[in-house]
């Protein structure tokens, strides 16, 4: 339990979408645009202050979907990039947003996207390796597990990995413990704030309601139900969409408010903090080499990885239950690149 102890404890919340606290603005990509996250997210990322230029690309639709975002009347260029101009695409952009790949259908687990997923984000990793070896790179594409390893092993291979520069975007899970939790304690969501730590699928999920003021008194049966909702809120979209997807439009919104927070940490605006999955140190030590939790962003990326603070007798099960999956994803994506 390396550093979960010895590192200061942060509870901040994270940051609102889209407030702005400064003049600098930055090129950003969304590679995957034109799907069903892409879509919602590009145009979420139009109406951030920050963004200078939005640059779209898909295998499929993004010039598109780019001339018609273009026309929001917010002070950004947008460009869309066809198939065959990926190197264009990422040319000058700072931030970089993974989005492409394929979603579950029911009876899917996230692990069951490896064989198709594993491969675009390895591609479109070593595309931004050659044409934007500095850029920070922001992976949504599942099994986000097994795709931060992947991205982290093909920059390294080319040379190009900074741990500070990579994130896996797990915020939809920050966003449905808020929602979930003011549900039930009729709060507002603003004020039923949750990290979660671990990863991104069922069990390696791991909400700390014994942090929130509203989570702390939920126990029993109230407990354990929230705690399966939040690890398997995804599997509610994926089932109420019946076959066409999962989560697209929260998913987007999560995926906007993360971009912004980086963005905010990147311009230089202090005490930035919230939850991603990152090379952390915090369970190395148990072979667990990436790991969401509370992560401070500045205009390095990653400027510290906070510790998890006190938890639960509960929260420690479902740690315990969280890292020898999280291990093995891990190594499924350091396998795949080896
Ligand atoms: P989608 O099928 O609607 O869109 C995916 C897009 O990726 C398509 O437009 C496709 O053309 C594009 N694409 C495929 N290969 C590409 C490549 N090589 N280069 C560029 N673009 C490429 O799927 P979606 O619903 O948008 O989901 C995308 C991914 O996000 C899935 O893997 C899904 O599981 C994941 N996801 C993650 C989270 C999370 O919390 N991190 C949440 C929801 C979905
Ligand atoms: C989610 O949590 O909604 C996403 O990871 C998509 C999925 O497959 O459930």
């Amino acid at each position: 339990m390396l550093a979960r102890t010895a590192l200061r404890t942060s509870l901040r919340a994270p940051a609102r979408a889209f407030s702005s606290s400064s003049a600098r603005q930055t090129k950003v990509a969304v590679l995957g645009a034109g799907g069903g996250i892409g879509q919602p997210l590009s145009l979420l990322l139009k109406l951030d202050p920050h963004v200078t230029e939005l640059s779209l690309y898909d295998i499929r639709g993004a010039p598109g979907v780019a001339a018609d975002v273009s026309h929001v009347d917010t002070d950004s260029k947008v460009k869309g990039f066809a198939a065959d101009q990926l190197d264009a695409a990422l040319e000058g952009v700072e931030v970089v947003v993974i989005p492409a790949g394929v979603p579950r259908k029911p009876g899917m687990t996230r692990d069951d996207l490896f064989n198709t997923n594993a491969s675009i984000v390895r591609d479109l990793a070593a595309a931004v390796a050659r044409v934007a070896p500095n850029a920070h790179l922001a992976i949504i594409s599942n099994p986000v597990n097994s795709t931060v390893p992947i991205v982290a092993q093909t920059l390294a291979k080319a040379g190009v990995f900074d741990p500070r520069r990579l994130f896996g975007i797990t915020m939809l899970d920050v966003v449905r413990s808020a929602r979930f939790l003011s549900e039930i304690t009729n709060a507002d969501p603003k004020e039923t704030t949750v990290t979660v730590v671990g990863g991104h699928s069922g069990a390696t999920i791991v909400p700390l309601l014994s942090q929130s003021p509203f989570g702390k008194n939920i126990t029993g049966e109230a407990y354990n139900q929230l705690i399966h909702r939040i690890q398997f809120g995804g599997d509610e979209v994926v089932k109420a969409k019946d076959g066409a997807g999962s989560a697209t439009l929260s998913m987007a919104y999560a995926g906007a408010r993360f971009t912004n927070a980086l963005l905010r940490g990147l311009a230089g605006e202090k005490g930035v903090v919230i939850p991603t999955y990152v090379r952390s140190p915090l369970f190395e030590d148990q072979g667990v080499e990436y790991f969401s939790s509370n992560v401070e962003l500045g205009p390095n990326g990653v400027e510290q990885i906070l510790p998890l603070g006190p938890l639960s007798a509960a929260e420690e099960k479902l740690l315990a239950a969280c890292l020898p999956d999280l291990k093995k994803n891990i190594e499924k994506g350091k396998a795949f690149v080896a």
